[in-house]
Protein backbone atom coordinates (compact mmCIF):
# COMPACT_ATOMS: atom_id res chain seq x y z
CA UNK A 1 0.00 0.00 0.00
CA UNK A 2 3.00 2.24 -0.97
CA UNK A 3 2.28 5.01 -3.78
CA UNK A 4 4.50 7.85 -4.89
CA UNK A 5 3.53 10.96 -6.59
CA UNK A 6 4.85 14.51 -8.05
CA UNK A 7 3.61 17.96 -7.85
CA UNK A 8 4.67 21.46 -8.93
CA UNK A 9 4.72 24.36 -7.00
CA UNK A 10 3.02 27.10 -9.15
CA UNK A 11 3.44 31.16 -9.60
CA UNK A 12 0.21 33.06 -8.91
CA UNK A 13 -0.14 36.14 -11.92
CA UNK A 14 -3.75 36.92 -9.98
CA UNK A 15 -3.06 36.53 -6.48
CA UNK A 16 -5.00 34.74 -3.78
CA UNK A 17 -5.28 36.61 -1.00
CA UNK A 18 -7.82 36.85 1.94
CA UNK A 19 -10.51 33.77 2.39
CA UNK A 20 -14.13 34.13 2.15
CA UNK A 21 -14.08 31.12 4.68
CA UNK A 22 -11.05 29.86 6.51
CA UNK A 23 -11.99 26.25 7.27
CA UNK A 24 -12.76 25.40 4.06
CA UNK A 25 -9.99 27.68 1.98
CA UNK A 26 -12.84 29.04 -0.29
CA UNK A 27 -11.41 31.88 -0.91
CA UNK A 28 -12.36 35.88 -1.92
CA UNK A 29 -11.47 36.27 -5.70
CA UNK A 30 -10.43 33.74 -8.48
CA UNK A 31 -6.48 33.19 -8.86
CA UNK A 32 -4.18 32.29 -11.96
CA UNK A 33 -1.20 30.64 -11.77
CA UNK A 34 1.64 28.70 -13.76
CA UNK A 35 2.64 24.95 -12.75
CA UNK A 36 6.70 25.74 -12.43
CA UNK A 37 8.84 22.56 -14.23
CA UNK A 38 11.54 22.62 -11.80
CA UNK A 39 10.34 23.50 -8.60
CA UNK A 40 8.33 20.73 -7.32
CA UNK A 41 7.66 18.06 -4.47
CA UNK A 42 7.77 14.36 -4.73
CA UNK A 43 6.14 12.47 -1.62
CA UNK A 44 6.00 8.46 -1.08
CA UNK A 45 3.00 7.64 0.96
CA UNK A 46 2.75 3.91 2.82
CA UNK A 47 -0.10 2.70 4.70
CA UNK A 48 0.45 -0.09 6.76
CA UNK A 49 -0.82 -2.14 10.02
CA UNK A 50 2.46 -1.99 11.15
CA UNK A 51 2.44 1.35 12.12
CA UNK A 52 1.21 2.74 15.20
CA UNK A 53 1.31 6.64 14.18
CA UNK A 54 1.60 8.89 11.19
CA UNK A 55 5.39 9.46 10.83
CA UNK A 56 6.49 12.51 8.31
CA UNK A 57 9.91 13.09 7.66
CA UNK A 58 11.72 16.12 4.61
CA UNK A 59 14.95 14.40 3.34
CA UNK A 60 17.07 16.49 3.99
CA UNK A 61 16.03 17.75 7.40
CA UNK A 62 16.54 16.59 10.56
CA UNK A 63 13.24 16.65 12.76
CA UNK A 64 10.00 17.26 11.30
CA UNK A 65 8.07 20.39 13.36
CA UNK A 66 5.26 19.59 14.93
CA UNK A 67 3.24 21.43 13.46
CA UNK A 68 4.26 20.15 10.01
CA UNK A 69 3.28 16.76 11.24
CA UNK A 70 -0.03 18.03 12.71
CA UNK A 71 -1.34 19.77 9.24
CA UNK A 72 0.37 16.18 7.73
CA UNK A 73 -1.79 13.98 9.67
CA UNK A 74 -4.79 16.09 9.21
CA UNK A 75 -4.83 15.54 5.91
CA UNK A 76 -4.29 11.96 5.80
CA UNK A 77 -7.22 11.99 8.24
CA UNK A 78 -9.09 13.44 5.76
CA UNK A 79 -7.79 10.94 2.71
CA UNK A 80 -8.63 7.97 5.22
CA UNK A 81 -11.55 9.21 5.66
CA UNK A 82 -12.66 9.06 2.01
CA UNK A 83 -10.74 6.00 1.60
CA UNK A 84 -13.02 4.14 4.68
CA UNK A 85 -9.21 2.65 6.07
CA UNK A 86 -8.18 3.09 9.51
CA UNK A 87 -4.36 2.40 8.52
CA UNK A 88 -1.41 4.94 9.88
CA UNK A 89 1.05 5.98 7.52
CA UNK A 90 4.82 7.01 6.47
CA UNK A 91 5.37 9.87 4.81
CA UNK A 92 8.28 10.96 3.32
CA UNK A 93 8.51 14.00 1.12
CA UNK A 94 11.07 15.89 -0.94
CA UNK A 95 11.19 19.50 -2.30
CA UNK A 96 13.36 20.55 -5.34
CA UNK A 97 13.52 24.05 -3.09
CA UNK A 98 13.53 25.57 -0.06
CA UNK A 99 10.01 25.45 1.89
CA UNK A 100 7.97 28.95 2.77
CA UNK A 101 10.32 31.45 1.20
CA UNK A 102 7.94 32.55 -0.97
CA UNK A 103 7.70 29.60 -3.35
CA UNK A 104 4.75 27.47 -3.09
CA UNK A 105 5.58 24.35 -1.10
CA UNK A 106 2.51 23.50 0.51
CA UNK A 107 0.76 23.65 -3.03
CA UNK A 108 3.15 21.07 -4.03
CA UNK A 109 3.63 19.44 -1.19
CA UNK A 110 0.15 18.87 -0.46
CA UNK A 111 -1.18 18.17 -4.33
CA UNK A 112 1.83 15.17 -4.42
CA UNK A 113 0.97 14.07 -0.71
CA UNK A 114 -2.86 13.73 -1.68
CA UNK A 115 -2.12 12.20 -5.27
CA UNK A 116 -0.06 9.60 -3.50
CA UNK A 117 -2.08 9.24 -0.71
CA UNK A 118 -5.07 8.60 -2.74
CA UNK A 119 -3.20 6.19 -4.80
CA UNK A 120 -1.75 4.05 -2.15
CA UNK A 121 -5.48 3.21 -1.03
CA UNK A 122 -6.42 2.10 -4.60
CA UNK A 123 -8.90 5.56 -4.65
CA UNK A 124 -9.35 7.04 -8.00
CA UNK A 125 -10.63 10.73 -8.40
CA UNK A 126 -11.19 12.62 -11.11
CA UNK A 127 -9.32 15.74 -11.48
CA UNK A 128 -11.84 18.29 -10.92
CA UNK A 129 -13.01 16.03 -7.15
CA UNK A 130 -8.86 16.25 -6.50
CA UNK A 131 -8.22 19.75 -6.44
CA UNK A 132 -11.96 20.46 -4.49
CA UNK A 133 -10.10 18.30 -1.98
CA UNK A 134 -6.64 19.99 -2.50
CA UNK A 135 -7.82 23.43 -1.79
CA UNK A 136 -8.99 22.31 1.80
CA UNK A 137 -5.85 21.14 2.89
CA UNK A 138 -3.60 24.36 1.54
CA UNK A 139 -5.71 26.35 -0.78
CA UNK A 140 -3.22 26.93 -3.51
CA UNK A 141 -2.51 22.63 -4.02
CA UNK A 142 -5.88 22.71 -5.88
CA UNK A 143 -4.19 24.74 -8.75
CA UNK A 144 -0.95 21.96 -8.87
CA UNK A 145 -3.58 19.45 -9.61
CA UNK A 146 -4.48 20.54 -13.53
CA UNK A 147 -1.92 21.11 -16.05
CA UNK A 148 0.01 24.05 -17.70
CA UNK A 149 -1.97 27.62 -16.92
CA UNK A 150 -4.92 27.24 -13.90
CA UNK A 151 -7.73 29.30 -12.85
CA UNK A 152 -8.76 28.96 -9.65
CA UNK A 153 -12.74 29.60 -9.68
CA UNK A 154 -13.53 30.86 -6.19
CA UNK A 155 -16.71 29.46 -7.08
CA UNK A 156 -19.80 30.08 -4.57
CA UNK A 157 -18.81 27.28 -1.74
CA UNK A 158 -16.47 24.11 -1.23
CA UNK A 159 -18.20 22.17 -3.85
CA UNK A 160 -17.42 24.57 -6.56
CA UNK A 161 -14.04 26.32 -5.44
CA UNK A 162 -11.41 24.12 -7.40
CA UNK A 163 -8.39 24.46 -10.37
CA UNK A 164 -8.73 23.87 -13.99
CA UNK A 165 -6.41 24.67 -16.79
CA UNK A 166 -7.04 27.43 -18.81
CA UNK A 167 -4.39 26.83 -21.19
CA UNK A 168 -2.82 24.03 -21.93
CA UNK A 169 1.42 23.66 -21.53
CA UNK A 170 2.01 24.44 -24.83
CA UNK A 171 0.17 27.10 -25.19
CA UNK A 172 2.92 29.71 -24.43
CA UNK A 173 6.62 29.06 -24.17
CA UNK A 174 7.30 31.52 -21.11
CA UNK A 175 9.47 31.11 -18.10
CA UNK A 176 9.41 31.74 -14.33
CA UNK A 177 13.07 32.30 -13.49
CA UNK A 178 13.10 32.67 -9.78
CA UNK A 179 15.57 33.70 -7.61
CA UNK A 180 16.04 32.27 -4.54
CA UNK A 181 16.68 35.01 -2.02
CA UNK A 182 16.86 33.28 1.46
CA UNK A 183 16.59 29.41 2.65
CA UNK A 184 15.55 30.86 5.97
CA UNK A 185 11.47 30.45 6.50
CA UNK A 186 9.21 33.31 6.50
CA UNK A 187 8.24 34.44 9.87
CA UNK A 188 4.54 35.08 9.52
CA UNK A 189 2.61 32.30 7.51
CA UNK A 190 0.29 33.15 5.03
CA UNK A 191 -2.52 31.90 6.72
CA UNK A 192 -2.18 34.16 9.50
CA UNK A 193 -1.77 36.96 6.50
CA UNK A 194 -5.10 35.65 4.46
CA UNK A 195 -6.57 36.18 7.77
CA UNK A 196 -5.75 39.87 7.97
CA UNK A 197 -5.97 40.87 4.43
CA UNK A 198 -9.50 42.67 5.16
CA UNK A 199 -7.99 44.99 7.72
CA UNK A 200 -6.11 47.05 4.42
CA UNK A 201 -8.24 50.10 4.15
CA UNK A 202 -7.27 49.34 0.31
CA UNK A 203 -8.62 45.81 0.79
CA UNK A 204 -11.80 46.63 -1.16
CA UNK A 205 -10.50 48.38 -4.16
CA UNK A 206 -8.34 45.91 -4.85
CA UNK A 207 -11.64 43.53 -4.66
CA UNK A 208 -13.45 45.63 -6.78
CA UNK A 209 -10.86 46.02 -9.68
CA UNK A 210 -10.29 42.35 -9.62
CA UNK A 211 -12.72 40.68 -11.82
CA UNK A 212 -11.66 43.73 -14.96
CA UNK A 213 -8.69 42.53 -14.37
CA UNK A 214 -8.67 39.12 -14.60
CA UNK A 215 -10.50 38.94 -18.03
CA UNK A 216 -7.54 41.35 -18.95
CA UNK A 217 -5.28 38.98 -18.26
CA UNK A 218 -6.76 36.14 -19.69
CA UNK A 219 -6.99 38.05 -22.91
CA UNK A 220 -3.52 39.02 -22.75
CA UNK A 221 -2.56 34.87 -22.50
CA UNK A 222 -4.97 33.91 -24.81
CA UNK A 223 -3.24 36.52 -27.56
CA UNK A 224 0.11 36.07 -26.04
CA UNK A 225 0.66 39.44 -25.64
CA UNK A 226 3.57 39.57 -23.24
CA UNK A 227 4.15 43.36 -22.55
CA UNK A 228 0.35 43.38 -21.23
CA UNK A 229 0.54 40.24 -19.66
CA UNK A 230 3.80 41.23 -17.54
CA UNK A 231 2.50 44.67 -16.92
CA UNK A 232 -0.85 43.38 -15.54
CA UNK A 233 1.38 40.38 -13.52
CA UNK A 234 4.01 43.42 -11.74
CA UNK A 235 1.11 45.60 -10.68
CA UNK A 236 -0.76 42.69 -9.85
CA UNK A 237 2.01 41.60 -7.36
CA UNK A 238 2.71 45.67 -6.20
CA UNK A 239 -0.96 45.43 -5.96
CA UNK A 240 -0.60 42.23 -2.96
CA UNK A 241 2.06 43.35 -1.28
CA UNK A 242 0.43 47.08 -0.51
CA UNK A 243 -2.56 45.13 0.88
CA UNK A 244 0.06 43.16 3.19
CA UNK A 245 1.98 46.05 3.86
CA UNK A 246 -1.20 48.33 5.09
CA UNK A 247 -2.89 45.60 7.10
CA UNK A 248 -2.72 44.95 10.72
CA UNK A 249 -0.24 44.48 11.76
CA UNK A 250 1.54 45.11 9.08
CA UNK A 251 3.12 42.22 7.19
CA UNK A 252 6.18 42.89 4.47
CA UNK A 253 7.33 39.81 3.01
CA UNK A 254 10.87 41.26 0.95
CA UNK A 255 13.88 41.51 2.55
CA UNK A 256 17.03 44.40 0.75
CA UNK A 257 17.59 41.25 -1.70
CA UNK A 258 14.38 41.18 -3.42
CA UNK A 259 13.64 45.35 -3.55
CA UNK A 260 17.22 44.67 -5.37
CA UNK A 261 15.98 41.86 -8.03
CA UNK A 262 13.25 44.43 -8.60
CA UNK A 263 14.79 47.15 -9.46
CA UNK A 264 17.15 45.27 -11.33
CA UNK A 265 14.38 43.75 -13.26
CA UNK A 266 13.29 47.04 -13.98
CA UNK A 267 16.38 48.23 -15.33
CA UNK A 268 16.82 45.25 -17.28
CA UNK A 269 13.46 46.10 -19.44
CA UNK A 270 14.72 49.70 -19.71
CA UNK A 271 17.48 48.11 -21.50
CA UNK A 272 15.47 46.24 -23.66
CA UNK A 273 14.86 43.15 -22.17
CA UNK A 274 10.95 42.13 -21.80
CA UNK A 275 10.84 40.79 -18.32
CA UNK A 276 8.63 40.93 -15.14
CA UNK A 277 8.48 40.33 -12.00
CA UNK A 278 6.07 38.82 -9.18
CA UNK A 279 6.62 37.98 -5.56
CA UNK A 280 4.39 35.45 -3.42
CA UNK A 281 4.34 35.68 -0.03
CA UNK A 282 7.61 35.10 0.35
CA UNK A 283 11.50 36.89 -0.29
CA UNK A 284 11.97 35.17 -3.67
CA UNK A 285 10.99 36.87 -6.60
CA UNK A 286 9.91 35.68 -10.14
CA UNK A 287 10.98 36.77 -13.40
CA UNK A 288 8.56 35.89 -16.00
CA UNK A 289 10.56 36.18 -19.43
CA UNK A 290 10.05 34.64 -22.69
CA UNK A 291 11.85 31.34 -23.50
CA UNK A 292 14.54 32.30 -25.75
CA UNK A 293 15.64 35.82 -22.64
CA UNK A 294 15.47 33.08 -19.70
CA UNK A 295 19.59 32.39 -20.08
CA UNK A 296 20.02 36.39 -19.69
CA UNK A 297 17.51 36.86 -17.27
CA UNK A 298 19.45 33.42 -15.30
CA UNK A 299 22.48 35.95 -15.78
CA UNK A 300 21.37 38.74 -14.51
CA UNK A 301 19.71 37.38 -11.26
CA UNK A 302 22.49 35.30 -10.38
CA UNK A 303 25.00 38.43 -10.37
CA UNK A 304 22.84 39.93 -8.16
CA UNK A 305 24.34 40.34 -4.61
CA UNK A 306 22.27 37.75 -2.24
CA UNK A 307 20.59 35.40 -4.41
CA UNK A 308 21.37 31.63 -3.55
CA UNK A 309 20.41 30.48 -6.76
CA UNK A 310 18.15 31.08 -9.61
CA UNK A 311 16.22 28.64 -11.46
CA UNK A 312 14.67 28.52 -14.98
CA UNK A 313 10.75 27.46 -15.09
CA UNK A 314 8.80 26.51 -17.96
CA UNK A 315 5.12 25.49 -17.85
CA UNK A 316 4.53 21.91 -16.91
CA UNK A 317 1.84 19.47 -16.24
CA UNK A 318 0.11 19.02 -12.97
CA UNK A 319 0.26 16.17 -10.16
CA UNK A 320 1.08 12.68 -11.31
CA UNK A 321 1.70 9.35 -10.09
CA UNK A 322 5.41 8.36 -10.03
CA UNK A 323 7.08 5.01 -9.67
CA UNK A 324 9.86 6.03 -7.98
CA UNK A 325 9.79 5.60 -4.31
CA UNK A 326 11.61 7.93 -1.62
CA UNK A 327 11.72 4.78 0.73
O1 LIG B 1 -1.51 28.78 -0.15
P1 LIG B 1 -1.18 29.84 0.82
O2 LIG B 1 -2.13 29.91 1.96
O3 LIG B 1 0.26 29.75 1.26
O4 LIG B 1 -1.36 31.27 0.10
C1 LIG B 1 -0.35 31.91 -0.60
C2 LIG B 1 -0.93 32.87 -1.55
C3 LIG B 1 0.08 33.56 -2.45
O5 LIG B 1 1.13 32.68 -2.78
C4 LIG B 1 0.66 34.80 -1.82
C5 LIG B 1 -0.63 33.99 -3.73
C6 LIG B 1 -1.08 32.85 -4.60
O6 LIG B 1 -2.16 32.97 -5.17
O7 LIG B 1 -0.35 31.87 -4.74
Amino acid sequence: MKASAIAPANIAFIKYWGKADPITRVPQNNSVSMNLSDMYTTTTVEFSETYDQDSVSFVGEKVTKDHELRRVSRALDLIREKAGSNLYAKVVTKNTFPKATGIASSASGFASLAVAGFRALDVSLEEKELSLFCRALSGTACRSIPDGFVEWVAGSGPDDSFGKTIFDVDHWNICDVVAIVTTEMKKVSSTDGHAIADTSPFYEARMSGLNTKLASLKEAMRHRNFESFGRIIEAEALNMHAICLTSTPSLLYWSPTTVAVMKRVTQARQDGLACYYTIDAGPSVHVICSEDDSKDVLAILNNIEGVERAVVNRPCRGAHVSEEHLF
